[in-house]
């Protein structure tokens, strides 16, 4: 067959297919000639790395699933039988349980790029609603892969994490056993997190996982300049500042997604462990009712959040400060009144507060990973108030604070 008949075949197959599904609409409108601003910088590769970890997460999750049995008496010797006896079983778990850190690592410079860029202010608002939502049933696909391995911390952190219920006035009690499904955590509770850990948490992700990029698609993305392009566009109709998704970031990309696997494997292949962050010592040790651990923190991506509940000394009022500590960050868009998105054009008082932001986030997630002592206890109590303060007062300091003039067209 010669060469001219071999791509008129192609082109009549895909006509067949085009016929009946909307392919080269489908790859035109989102990736051809979708037009993003030509300025996107390293910030913006966390995005597809958190698409790239969501994979790797649900491809290392299938396979783990099969070896792994969720009773009270089984998981725990079913995942030393993965490590010791699956061939690469050691490998695949691995790359769940470093995927698992890598996703949140990813997601928190992620959150930042949305932070400092304005990404949240609107258009955007129901594209930050939808990460906000994407970030929390995240923290809980997170908590409830963590019992799995029934291990000592497995068994305790859920002991500790579902114990919160029980400080809710009147209905406390009850939620608990609700939630353990027995009087303490068992055998029962575990099962149960596995069938919300492997179907229903993920279902939901990828459902906002999806109206997440609908979103954006529908508003465009914004840019370190935070400039909308689409107000200048030239005589064809395409934005002056626009340049094709695919190829010029589809290979950007391809060229982040090389280092990330690099890094990514350095640490599963050499340091998994990660000197107890990404497994923490306890959890090889196989689930004891009767021994409490030493010290008990959950994994440091929860770490500020819990450091924000025992700087608080009532139980019920640490748990609402926990939650509002989540709950700023959704009403994000509205607390920022700012003219202008970038903090690239934002006045002194935005950029201190997030300098202030980034040390008390990451004070507050270095405390929840020690034990107390009447010095980080109070450390831990300043970050806190630094912490919220950045959100509190932010309708304060951006609303008063002097701007830069925006540039008619991107900078670089
Ligand atoms: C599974 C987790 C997530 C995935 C797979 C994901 C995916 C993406 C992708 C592919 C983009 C476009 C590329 C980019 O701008 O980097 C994007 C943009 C964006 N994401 Fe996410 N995301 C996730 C979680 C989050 C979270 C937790 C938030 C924050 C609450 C968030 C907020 C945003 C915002 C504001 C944008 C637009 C940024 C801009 O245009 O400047 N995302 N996301």
């Amino acid at each position: 067959m010669n060469k001219l008949t071999e791509v008129k075949k192609t082109n009549r197959f895909m006509d067949w297919i085009n016929y009946r599904y909307p392919w080269d609409a489908f790859m035109k409108k989102h990736l051809t000639e979708y037009y993003a601003p030509r300025n996107f910088n390293f910030w913006y590769y966390f995005g597809s790395f958190s698409l790239l970890v969501l994979v790797s997460q649900f491809i290392s999750g299938i396979w783990l699933a099969m070896e792994y049995a969720p009773l009270g008496d089984t998981a725990f010797a079913s995942v030393q039988h993965i490590m010791r006896e699956v061939p690469f079983g050691w490998l695949i778990r691995f790359v769940h349980t470093t995927g698992a850190s890598a996703f949140f690592i990813v997601v928190y410079l992620h959150m930042y790029r949305g932070l400092i860029y304005g990404s949240y202010k609107k258009p955007r608002e129901l594209l930050w609603l939808f990460g906000m939502s994407i970030y929390l049933i995240l923290l809980l696909e997170a908590f409830t892969g963590y019992v799995l391995p029934w291990g000592q911390m497995s068994y305790w952190g859920a002991t500790v994490i579902t114990s919160f219920a029980s400080a809710i006035p009147y209905v406390g009690k009850t939620m608990l056993i609700w939630l353990r499904g027995d009087y303490s955590v068992s055998g029962v509770s575990l099962h149960r997190f596995f069938s919300l850990h492997v179907i229903a948490i993920p279902l939901l992700l990828v459902i906002l996982v999806f109206l997440h990029l609908v979103a954006l698609h529908h508003v465009g993305s914004n840019n370190p300049d935070g400039i909308e392009i689409k107000d200048k566009k030239g005589p064809d109709g395409i934005p002056k500042d626009g340049i094709p998704f695919h190829p010029y970031y589809t290979v950007k990309d391809l060229v982040g997604i090389a280092v990330f696997l690099l890094v990514f494997f350095t640490v599963v292949f050499f340091i998994p462990k990660l000197g107890g962050l990404f497994i923490e010592k306890d959890n090889f040790i196989l689930a004891n009712p009767f021994q409490t651990p030493e010290h008990i923190a959950p994994v440091w991506y929860m770490t500020p959040f819990y450091a924000i509940l025992r700087a608080i000394p009532n139980k019920l009022m640490g748990l609402l400060a926990m939650a509002a500590a989540i709950g700023l960050m959704f009403v994000l868009p509205w607390l920022d009144r700012s003219k202008v998105r970038s903090v690239r054009y934002k006045g002194f008082w935005t950029k201190l507060a997030i300098v202030v932001f980034v040390i008390c986030f990451i004070g507050l997630g270095y405390m929840g990973l020690q034990p107390v002592t009447p010095l980080r206890a109070f450390l831990a109590q300043v970050y806190t108030v630094g912490y919220f303060a950045f959100f509190l007062l932010m309708p304060v300091y951006t609303s008063l604070e002097k701007t830069k003039p925006l540039p008619e067209q991107l900078t670089e």
